[in-house]
């Protein structure tokens, strides 16, 4: 959950680092800070608050050829100065993200050694460890090595030992690349903040150490040095670019038609699903039971996948939200296949119950948006999602193409199963492709009917999203995103549910939202929503019912035909209104308080 970055070569480091640290900030925004080496000595700036905080507090005669810095999300300790990374104990100081778990015993048994802690964080005890050993061994590798022996948890760290111009790196199930640049060696937590300076990287392994100077990076594994495969990254520094919008988020919304149709159409051969050039032909026979585990709205795209999956290709589907699944993992029978679906590919809880799933011999497959991440590299297959970069915390087209790929799997397992013919699965096929992303980006034209319903309800407290079905899963995602951004209260229920018990929470002006795009449930949804009127609420009906004779305080059309097009077009005016509700509450839409956009610690 922290953006970790480093560079060692024949440059100015401090400018990178604080470059890199801007773009590793949806990692978390709680502090920043800087380590450089000056006269053989790591001299440290480090602040709570943005990057931004950091940039003024650096001077310009802070110049250096080896550098390390860390924009934090808080996990042990209060968010303040000294908690900030880098952190520093005698000869080293280092920056880290993940959890270490053992670090009271650590820190006990060192003070009893006579080490004196200044911050409240875990990583302390990390740095004062890896002192201790080096202190007594005089190498570096030696020290990282047997500090590591102790140390349980997760990391990434990235060290520097005074007097040297260099950079050791060590990771376990915390994310952690090496980027070779023309003016020299970098590291980072993500490939997105060393765009600006090489798209050439390496994905370091867990158990791996590494070193980084200004002319070698020398990886190291059990069996000692190891050669080092460079790869290229498909990204380009244009698309982490707010393009001319206001927030990364309106920018992402407008781009989830592309992203859905770069998603879809690789595996759309002659408008039917194909998955031949990623998945075995035999990937999914014997397949009797299929469970997603996600967390967030990549839950929420697998509940939706899921009714997809169990409605079209008739397979029983579940979603399973990660942190549960992973301490009690449902009865389950043979041939069940486990489906992780994740944007990051880093989501500590969602790799949780990837592992616990092979362990109890489940076949499993990734659906992920970050290339070459340990969910992706862990499940027996992955499918990429084509969303691009995604900066803003909160996601909307990531989430976007988690349901559109599962949407195109159910397409293809119904044709497999016969439950329906060639000719329906290359039409449901084809509606994806094509008329889906035309639908989203017709729907994002509305943006001024979007704001006048974010006007009428942005200064409220709470808000509830109502529907059935499928329209309840787009409910969930649409409170979701209208809490995280807004900080207005907002919960989702299924229409019919809400009188039994909840509906006590509706008073005068309380808004209530509706959606309602299956026609066999228009009267039912519609006489919820009114129940709630009669109580007092302001009700907003969002609908495919053209002919509706609703007397909802407001009406917003849904006019298409297909049930996967409403579901887009409903999904998108959701998060206009959650996007422009924040906008009138001037909230930071793009990094909302207390959250980092990867969650890698449990
Ligand atoms: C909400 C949001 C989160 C993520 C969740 C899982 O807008 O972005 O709820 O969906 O943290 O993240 P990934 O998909 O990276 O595993």
């Amino acid at each position: 959950m922290c953006g970790i970055i480093g560079y060692v070569g024949n440059d100015n480091a401090a400018p990178k680092i604080v470059k890199g640290l801007s773009l590793l900030e949806y990692r978390g925004y709680d502090s920043a800070g800087i380590a450089f080496l000056k006269d053989g000595a790591a001299r440290i700036v480090k602040t709570s608050g943005r990057v931004d905080s950091l940039r003024e507090k650096l001077l310009k005669s802070d110049k250096s050829y080896c550098a390390i810095g860390h924009t934090r999300w808080a996990t042990h300790g209060p968010v303040n100065d000294v908690n900030a990374h880098p952190h520093k104990s005698g000869n080293v100081t280092l920056v880290h993200n993940g959890i270490i778990e053992n670090y009271i015993e650590i820190k006990n048994e060192l003070q009893t050694q006579g080490v004196v802690f200044k911050s409240s964080t875990d990583t302390e005890a990390a740095s004062a460890l890896i002192n201790k050993y080096y202190n007594e061994l005089g190498s570096e590798k030696d020290a990282i090595k047997k500090a590591l022996f102790e140390i349980k948890g997760s990391y990434a760290f990235a060290i520097m030992f005074k007097g040297k111009e260099e950079i050791w790196v060590a990771k376990k199930e915390s994310s952690l690349i090496i980027g070779y640049g023309n003016d020299g060696f970098y590291v980072s937590s993500d490939i997105i903040a060393l765009l600006p300076f090489t798209d050439t990287y390496y994905v370091v392994n867990d158990g791996e150490i590494a070193r980084i100077s200004s002319d070698s990076a020398i990886v190291f594994d059990t069996n000692g040095e190891k050669e080092i495969h460079w790869q290229k990254s498909e990204q380009d520094e244009q698309n982490i670019q707010k393009d001319g919008y206001d927030h990364f988020m309106l920018k992402e919304m407008h781009e989830q038609a592309s992203a859905i149709y770069n998603t879809i159409s690789v595996r759309a051969k002659k408008e039917m699903p194909d998955f031949s050039d990623e998945l075995a032909s035999d990937f999914f026979d014997g397949t009797e039971r299929i469970e997603f585990v996600a967390c967030g709205s990549a839950m929420h795209a697998s509940l939706a996948g899921a009714g997809f999956i169990e409605q079209l290709a008739k397979i029983p589907s579940n979603a399973y939200i990660a942190s549960e699944y992973r301490y009690s993992v449902p009865a389950f029978k043979k041939n069940t296949l486990t489906i992780a679906v994740s944007q990051s590919g880093e989501t500590a809880d969602t790799l949780g119950a990837l592992r616990e799933a092979k362990r109890i011999g489940n076949k499993t497959l990734a659906i992920v948006n970050a290339r070459e991440t340990a969910i992706a590299k862990e499940a027996d297959a992955c499918l990429y999602t084509y969303a691009g970069p995604e900066i803003a915390v909160a996601t909307t087209k990531g989430y976007a193409t988690q349901v559109a790929l599962i949407y195109l799997i159910a397409i293809y397992l119904a044709n497999k199963n016969a439950q329906i013919n060639a000719h329906i699965a290359q039409v449901l096929t084809d509606t994806l492709l094509n008329s889906v992303p035309k639908a989203i980006n017709e729907t994002m034209l509305r943006e001024n009917e979007m704001k006048s319903i974010a006007r009428r309800i942005f200064d409220l407290d709470n808000l509830f999203y109502i529907g059935r079905g499928v329209d309840y899963y787009i409910s969930m995602e649409a409170a979701l995103k209208l809490k995280e951004i807004s900080y207005i209260h907002a919960q989702a229920y299924p229409s019919a549910e809400l009188k039994h018990g909840t509906i006590s929470l509706v008073e005068k002006s309380t808004p209530v939202v509706a959606i309602s795009t299956n026609e066999q449930l228009y009267s039912k949804t519609e006489s919820n929503l009114l129940e709630t009127k009669s109580r007092g609420a302001y009700t907003i009906l969002i609908t495919s019912n053209i002919k509706t004779a609703s007397e909802a305080d407001a009406l917003i059309f849904v006019p298409y035909q297909s049930a996967i097009e409403r579901f887009f077009c409903s999904l998108t005016l959701t998060q206009m209104i959650a996007y422009y509700a924040a906008f009138f509450r001037g909230c930071d839409i793009d990094k909302p308080r207390n959250l980092a956009k990867s969650v890698t610690v449990e």
